[in-house]
């Protein structure tokens, strides 16, 4: 074959394979006429734990939205509050925005205990721990007590979303994920997934909310991991698999890892901010749905979870805080 044919005959085939790819995420029911939804005044954050808190923060001091935050814990509220107020002044004094400004965007943010707090809400976001019963449930409540226009996001980080939105029954079409990144008031990357079900008022409703948040949206398809933790989760896996194997001290795997990759922080350090029951979760969830061996969370994550060592938010994981 001369070379130009082979050439040609090679990007025939790449084309015929990124169309196979571009359609192994069908949207089935993307298309809803030329609805139009209202402007999003209103953001529900339901779950006020480090991902929660810091979505609402965003939604009120970035996209100058009003927020009810529901979680079902006074505690975890009162916990989110203090945070949020902590922010906030630490703003002011860096001078990033005025006294008068942190006070508007704290009086923007209500809270409640009570789910029924998002019945007039335009956009929810869920954010509860990663536990897939929890999820289903809370989205088949959401579709009974919510607008009937409202958009249902959740920020899980690993549950198929054609899943969650299945539970939320005749509302499955208003089911998609804002797959926030941690810390969310710094990381500027959001994941956006559709369900099959998804529609395309929702999603792009989804893309205009995220990007008055100051947020870039990045789409990926509703596998198991996505694209964030698909990538960053197994290398978090095996980190915990050459300590537990003795490949490495835990200083000199994340010394490594942050001065030989240029990463803000090892590996161990990152799992340990995440939450080791949350990257526990994530893994369960990539093993059990690929039923791929290479998934198979560590021995000692799941030891480390059952010691109740979960990270910075507990005070204690790899490291003590
Ligand atoms: N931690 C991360 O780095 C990270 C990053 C991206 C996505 N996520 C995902 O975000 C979600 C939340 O994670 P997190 O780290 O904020 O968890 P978290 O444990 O810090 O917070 C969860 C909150 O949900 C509340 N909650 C539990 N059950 C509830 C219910 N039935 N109704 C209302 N509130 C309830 C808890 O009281 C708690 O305040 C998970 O799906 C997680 O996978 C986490």
């Amino acid at each position: 074959m001369l070379p130009s044919t082979a050439l040609r005959t090679a990007s025939r085939r790449l084309a015929l394979h990124s169309r196979a790819l571009s359609t192994s995420a069908p949207r089935l029911s993307s298309n809803d006429g030329n609805v139009q939804l209202k402007a999003v005044e209103t953001v529900g954050v339901l779950g006020a734990g480090q991902m929660g808190l810091g979505i609402a923060l965003v939604a009120a001091k970035n996209a100058d939205k009003k927020v009810v935050l529901v979680d079902n814990s006074e505690k975890s509220i009162e916990k989110g509050l203090s945070f949020l107020d902590k922010l906030l002044a630490k703003d002011v004094s860096k001078g990033r925005i005025t006294t008068e400004i942190a006070d508007a965007v704290r009086s923007k943010v209500t809270t409640s205990t009570d789910m029924g707090a998002l019945s007039t809400v335009d956009f929810i976001i869920e954010a509860v721990p990663e536990i897939p019963d929890l999820k289903f449930k809370i989205f088949s409540d959401l579709a009974r007590l919510c607008r009937e226009d409202a958009t249902l996001a959740t920020n899980t980080s690993s549950i198929s979303i054609t899943r969650i939105a299945a539970a939320a029954g005749p509302a499955a079409n208003r089911v998609l994920s804002t797959h926030f990144m941690n810390p969310v008031p710094i990381q500027k990357g959001v994941e956006v997934i559709r369900g099959l079900q998804t529609t395309d008022a929702h999603f792009e409703r989804a893309l205009g909310l995220i990007r008055e948040m100051g947020k870039i949206p990045s789409e990926s398809a509703d596998t198991p991991g996505f694209l964030a933790n698909r990538i960053l989760m197994p290398y978090i896996n095996e980190a915990i698999i050459c300590l537990e194997t003795g490949v490495g001290k835990k200083e000199d795997i994340d010394a490594i890892m942050k001065n030989g990759t240029n990463v803000p922080m090892g590996p161990l350090q990152l799992a340990d901010f995440i939450g080791l029951d949350t990257c526990l979760a994530i893994m369960n969830v990539l093993y059990k749905d690929t039923g791929d061996s290479k998934y198979r969370p560590s021995v000692l994550l799941g030891r480390m979870v059952d010691a109740g060592w979960v990270g910075k938010k507990g005070g204690r994981g790899f490291y003590e805080y």
